[in-house]
């Protein structure tokens, strides 16, 4: 067996010493910044991302609920038409027929659906024979016909739901399980069918 050869090499003095440990410190140091910088880093990109992210919502934020208190219906709308050869003119009582129904807008406000409603005229006699509900099934949110069934219930052509629009729109048959709320309405002295307040209860399903 051969006896490994002696280091040859000389002792390194103090001086090197001192040198080899302040270049580890320095390296070691080096590192720490490095990795703090990087912590930092990530630190103003998260900042800076949620900041973008908050100045594009907020605005949206707020045009959403300017646009909602500015579509919902309220007291004092004239009903017009929602679609037909007259749509958009206003719905006069003296046209509905008792044992009809004609589906209108709050007027200036058709850009948001779930005002869509469905005036029912049930009888000659006012204000009593003249009613109207939301027309937007509390089922899943489809439209319902703008005419009656045969035998008078507002029917959804989605699931076949019928609402009875003489008993408060009670549901006569499911799957929905929720009358469609009423909206008060009245008739001004120009014969014209105006809300006289907001839906008595949540549009759709809940
Ligand atoms: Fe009207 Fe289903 S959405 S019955």
């Amino acid at each position: 067996m051969v006896a490994p050869a002696p280091d040859s090499r000389p002792a390194p003095t103090d001086l090197e010493l001192r040198q080899e440990r302040y270049r580890a410190y320095r390296h070691a140091h080096h590192a720490d910044r490095l990795a703090t910088r990087r912590r930092l880093l990530r630190w103003a990109i998260r900042l800076g991302t949620g900041a973008f992210s908050l100045a594009l919502l907020l605005p949206a934020l707020a045009l959403r609920t300017l646009t909602r208190e500015v579509q919902e219906v309220t007291a004092g709308d004239t009903l017009v038409y929602a679609s037909g050869d007259q749509a958009g003119l206003p719905v006069a009582v003296a046209a509905l027929a008792p044992g009809t129904a004609v589906q209108a807008f709050p007027e200036g406000k058709s850009g948001n659906e779930r005002n869509l409603i469905e005036v029912v005229r049930l009888a000659a006699e006012l204000p009593t024979g003249l009613v109207a509900y939301s027309a937007i099934c509390t089922h899943l949110g489809c439209t319902v016909m703008p005419q009656l069934s045969a035998q008078g219930y507002i029917a959804c052509p989605c699931h076949g739901s019928m609402f009875d629009p003489a008993a408060a729109a009670a549901v006569v048959h499911g799957p929905a399980n929720r009358p469609l709320p009423a909206l008060p309405i009245a008739v001004s002295s120009d014969g014209v069918v105006r809300a006289a307040g907001g839906f008595a209860g949540p549009v759709g399903p809940l």
